[in-house]
């Protein structure tokens, strides 16, 4: 159960012997003086399990759910209540619009309500059903409180339905007004950032080592690329600061091509180069979604510090994944969740970290593997995430 919501109706638990829906597992359970009520009443259990068989795999597009995964989800009280909460929270226009635009991004009520246009007790009401099943979790950033999608099913048993219901949710095409209204919020989150690297270039390095130096995962993060790499023709650094990074590069790589959106911190990547005689380094002034850049061209896009700064993550990992050629790898280096909500302000932080599990999942949502990677802590408080995901070689 998340964040401590409870069920809108506890309490209705039956109070009868678990239940088993096949015949031949019940019938050793049957005494002889079960009543004809108690009998009926595993009729019409049967009758249902049968039918959520059928609703889930017609429904839910999941011909591979096994009977023994259903016998596993019906099978107890528990398990029962989950899936009733599950069924439900699904069973709602509204609900799956939600699931849809918490696909790959992480939005507050006030922000689900703005795309929905929906009010609030109303989008209150409809998040409190879906975190009761289990199908979304909460993350407070300050005073807000941000909505994504849960990583894990309220269950084992029900993590195959699931991550249907997700897949499912996926297809829904938004309407015209929500897309709209969405696209508003994440340019208007994108320009805060763009805004912030612009006015902030002079005391960047002092702001960005408040948080974490460079020195802490620059040297993990180009350790860890060449665990896997060593070598190759194209290696793309997506927002390349100071240029710290762009060394690394320039001596593995023939060609590297810096890409940032803020052209103040262009320019001072475009000097670091030119300082350190960097002669095989091209800067293209750009956000990644209009930089110019071949599909798989690349063999490395590197990441480093920049997805907590920018509206939608996820959107970020869809188009480096598309310039890696195929067994290319895509090397990240990030916060880890934290609540230092003074880095906002400080530091144009968007996102007071990353939780690992969602960068896997989006990884994963653009046919990225996962790679190796490497945890680091600091005094601080602070703890860095270096991470590789590979994109795979076509067979
Ligand atoms: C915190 S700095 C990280 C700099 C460097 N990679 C490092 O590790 O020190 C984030 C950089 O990402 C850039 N950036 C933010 N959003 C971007 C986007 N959508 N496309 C390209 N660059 C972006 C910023 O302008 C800034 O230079």
């Amino acid at each position: 159960m998340a964040d401590g919501l409870t069920t809108e109706n506890p309490g209705t638990e039956e109070k009868e012997a678990p239940f088993s829906p096949t015949p031949g597992l019940t019938a050793n359970r049957v005494s002889a003086h079960e009543t004809q009520g108690q009998h009926k009443n595993k009729a019409i259990h049967i009758f249902l399990y049968k039918n959520i068989l059928i609703f889930a795999r017609i429904l839910l597009d999941c011909p591979t759910m096994t009977e023994a995964a259903l016998q596993t989800i019906v099978g107890s009280n528990d398990c029962r209540d989950a899936l009733t909460a599950l069924l439900k929270a699904a069973a709602d226009q509204l609900r799956l619009s939600v699931l849809r635009i918490l696909r790959r991004d992480t939005f507050s009520v006030q922000e689900l309500c703005q795309i929905l246009d929906v009010s609030q007790p109303g989008m209150s009401h409809h998040l409190k059903i879906l975190a009761t099943a289990g199908l979304v979790t909460t993350r407070r950033e300050g005073s807000t409180i941000f909505y994504r999608r849960a990583h894990k099913a309220a269950l084992p048993a029900l993590a195959e339905l699931q991550s249907a219901i997700l897949a499912s949710a996926n297809l829904i095409a938004l309407d015209q007004q929500a897309e709209q209204q969405l696209a508003l919020i994440n340019q208007a989150r994108a320009e805060n950032s763009k805004v912030f690297f612009e006015e902030h270039a002079g005391e960047f390095r002092s702001q960005q080592e408040q948080i974490v130096a460079y020195s802490l995962y620059g040297a993990s993060s180009a350790e860890l690329l060449a665990s896997t790499q060593h070598e190759g023709a194209l290696a793309i650094e997506i927002g390349p600061g100071e240029g710290e990074f762009l060394p690394e590069l320039a001596s593995r790589y023939t060609r590297v091509i810096a890409v940032d959106n803020a052209s103040s911190m262009l320019e001072k990547s475009r000097q670091a180069a030119a300082s350190k005689g960097l002669g095989n380094v091209e800067f293209l002034l750009a956000d990644t979604h209009h930089a110019e850049i071949a599909d798989n061209s690349a063999d490395c896009v590197v990441i480093n510090m920049v997805l907590h700064h920018v509206p939608s993550p996820a959107d970020i990992l869809a188009d480096a994944a598309q310039w890696l050629r195929p067994g290319g790898v895509l090397s990240v280096t990030d916060l880890c969740p934290h609540d230092q909500s003074w880095a906002r302000d400080a530091c144009g932080d968007l996102w007071l970290g990353l939780n690992p599990d969602d960068l896997s999942d989006w990884a994963a949502e653009v046919g990225l593997k996962e790679g190796p990677s490497v945890y680091l802590a600091q005094k601080n408080g602070f703890r860095v995430q270096v991470r590789q995901f590979l994109k795979p070689a076509r067979t």
